[in-house]
């Protein structure tokens, strides 16, 4: 799959394989994190993880989403990755109130 992310200083491309039938939004930024791109920035909280603090907000697809509970439809050949509404601290972290 193509994952397009709007950062900071423009859109890059990452082709990231699905390994699993149905992976996160969370799981396509780890997996690009770790494997392609050690600079990229996203909200990650190692206690929620499971869709209660809200912070892991992205649009994808032109639409809100939490990373971390939205599933990626696996027949997808390309999905848009860009921050949530507010101001960006950096690439897809927004500023949190
Ligand atoms: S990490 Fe808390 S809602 Fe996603």
């Amino acid at each position: 799959m193509k994952v397009e992310i709007v950062r900071s200083h423009g859109t890059d491309v990452y082709e990231v394989p699905l390994e699993q039938d149905s992976m996160t939004v969370m799981d396509i930024l780890d997996y690009i994190y770790t494997h392609v791109d050690h600079t990229l920035a996203y909200y990650k909280h190692s206690t929620c993880n499971q869709a209660i603090c809200g912070r892991c907000l992205v649009t994808l697809d032109g639409k809100p989403a939490l990373a971390c509970a939205h599933r990626v439809d696996p027949m997808k050949e390309r999905i848009r990755i860009a921050p949530a509404r507010g101001r960006v601290v950096r690439d897809l972290v927004i500023e949190q109130d």
